[in-house]
């Protein structure tokens, strides 16, 4: 790593990381996937025992093996009129207008105030009424469902492969989306999305079922299957008031199940989510979810704020966004932690990287509970310990080096550490530096195979 040591006594200090290998160390590990079944031939009569959806559903595409790119995925969003007055923001942050494809459903027509419908957000449909097919006033939870149906009923395109349903606050990162869905065979039946972070979630609805906010995704075939047989998977669940429970219980009957994804992210969380995205697993970032129930990600900012500025980072290189660097160094006993795109800390002594890969709990959980486990990680507890608390940093803008062929990102303190130095590792203290800068190569994070740790 190149350490640019500059006068202490300048205002600000710079520290370089040259994070090139540790970034790429480890490489995109999404080999770890599930094998689905094949739908059972059991559940063929439970399937057929009532009439099918009157709405038809084209055939699936040829098999194809061209790489997936975009343009091979739809994109089901289903949000409310109300909502989206002040989501809107959300979505727009990742939609490509004329790129990415799907639709956003609403419940009711828009209001005049939402008209002309702009070009910069997603076209948008309203929901089929379902009180009368399933003889239920509260049909939100099926809406969602049936939504699924709708998508495929609206797209005729030849070369859908992978349908992504979300929520009108849901973030999608398309360029991860695509490069994990690009390592599954489309052919097959795929159930892809994350679990929720906060255990009891998981135990209420279940451990097994993607949580809709972090994005649902099913191959064009497991669509399908469920599109085909959705209104009898309503009736058949319509006393569950769960979308994404119904969702799963519809596709285990067609004969699938779960590939988790550790880059799905519904965030069950409340309060300051900045020590889970300082430590997230290393694997491709895809989804972000619950920004209007979560402080700013960002300090200084509103929330639309903060959602614009992650997506500067993410506009210059999506693969490596929130991928965490640790590295040493042995002069003066830190270890940096450095979130690719987000934030950075320095530590005053060395610590495992095993241990810098827990989340500082910053947050608390979405439901209040009596004791832990809140969680399906291990975290830290946060620390006043001035060997244990770090020096914040958060990411502040980022720089395309052509000459180099690199990609700077700079991170910037947030906030004094007001605390002495930590005496037990030499007393080397950090309050001077101000400013972190990250060197990455303007290459995707996967394409690199070095296995060289950063070097500070
Ligand atoms: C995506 O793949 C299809 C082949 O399935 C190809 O025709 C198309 O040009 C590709 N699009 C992009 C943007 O690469
Ligand atoms: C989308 O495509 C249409 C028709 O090709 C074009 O008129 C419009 O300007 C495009 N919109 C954007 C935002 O690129
Ligand atoms: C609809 O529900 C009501 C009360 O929940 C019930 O009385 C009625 O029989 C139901 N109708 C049908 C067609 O199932
Ligand atoms: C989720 O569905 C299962 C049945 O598959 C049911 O036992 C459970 O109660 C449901 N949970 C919620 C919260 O609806
Ligand atoms: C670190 O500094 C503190 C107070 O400034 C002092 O008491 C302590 O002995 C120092 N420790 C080392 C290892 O230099
Ligand atoms: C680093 O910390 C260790 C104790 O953990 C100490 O023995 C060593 O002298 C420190 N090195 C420096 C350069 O301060």
């Amino acid at each position: 790593m190149l350490f640019q040591m500059k006068p202490r006594f300048l205002p600000t200090f710079t520290f370089t990381v040259c994070a090139l290998a540790a970034l790429y160390l480890i490489s995109i590990s999404c080999t770890n996937r599930h094998l689905i079944f094949p739908a059972s031939e059991f559940f063929y009569p439970l399937l057929k025992s009532t009439p099918f959806s009157t709405h038809k559903i084209s055939d699936p595409p040829q098999a194809t093996h061209s790489r997936t790119n975009l343009s091979h995925l739809v994109f089901g969003l289903i949000g409310s009129e109300k909502a989206w007055h002040h989501r809107k923001a959300y979505i727009e942050s990742w939609w490509r207008p004329n790129v990415t494809r799907g639709y956003l459903f609403f419940d009711k027509a828009p209001s005049p105030g939402l008209l002309p419908w702009p070009e910069t957000s997603p076209p948008y449909r309203v929901s089929d009424d379902l009180t009368e097919l399933l003889n239920k006033s509260d049909i939100r939870a099926q809406r969602m469902v049936h939504g699924i149906m709708e998508v495929l009923r609206e797209v005729e395109y030849e070369n859908f492969r992978w349908l992504v349903m979300g929520d009108d606050d849901s973030i999608f990162f398309v360029d991860n989306i695509v490069d994990v869905l690009a390592t599954y065979d489309h052919t097959k039946y795929y159930y892809l999305g994350g679990n929720s972070e906060f255990i009891l979630s998981n135990y209420l609805f279940s451990f097994n079922q993607a949580f809709g906010g972090g994005g649902i995704i099913l191959s064009y075939p497991l669509a399908k299957a469920l599109a085909r047989d959705m209104e009898n998977c309503l009736k058949r669940y319509v006393f569950l008031n769960s979308a994404d429970n119904t969702t799963r219980a519809c596709i285990a009957d067609i004969g699938a199940n779960l590939s988790p994804q550790k880059g799905n992210h519904q965030i069950d969380f409340r309060g300051d989510i900045s020590g889970l995205l300082s430590s997230h697993p290393l694997s491709p970032l895809l989804s972000l979810h619950h920004f209007d129930m979560v402080e700013p990600i960002f300090p200084s900012t509103d929330r639309f704020e903060s959602t614009g500025r992650l997506m500067e980072a993410a506009a210059a290189d999506q693969s490596r966004m929130l991928q965490q660097t640790i590295c040493h160094h042995r002069q003066s006993n830190w270890s940096f932690s450095v979130s690719w795109g987000y934030s950075a800390q320095i530590y005053e002594r060395i610590m495992p990287r095993s241990y810098l890969q827990m989340p500082v709990e910053t947050f608390k959980p979405w439901i209040r509970t009596p004791r832990p486990p809140n969680y399906l990680f291990n975290t830290r507890r946060p620390s006043r310990d001035p060997c244990e608390a770090p020096h914040a940093f958060f990411f502040e803008s980022v720089e395309r080096k052509t000459e180099s062929d690199e990609i700077l990102t700079s991170y910037s303190r947030a906030w004094p550490r007001d605390l002495p130095a930590c005496s037990s590792s030499g007393n080397h203290s950090a309050d001077f530096i101000q400013r972190i800068q990250v060197f990455s190569p303007a290459m995707k994070r996967n394409q690199v195979r070095s296995l060289k740790y950063c070097y500070c």
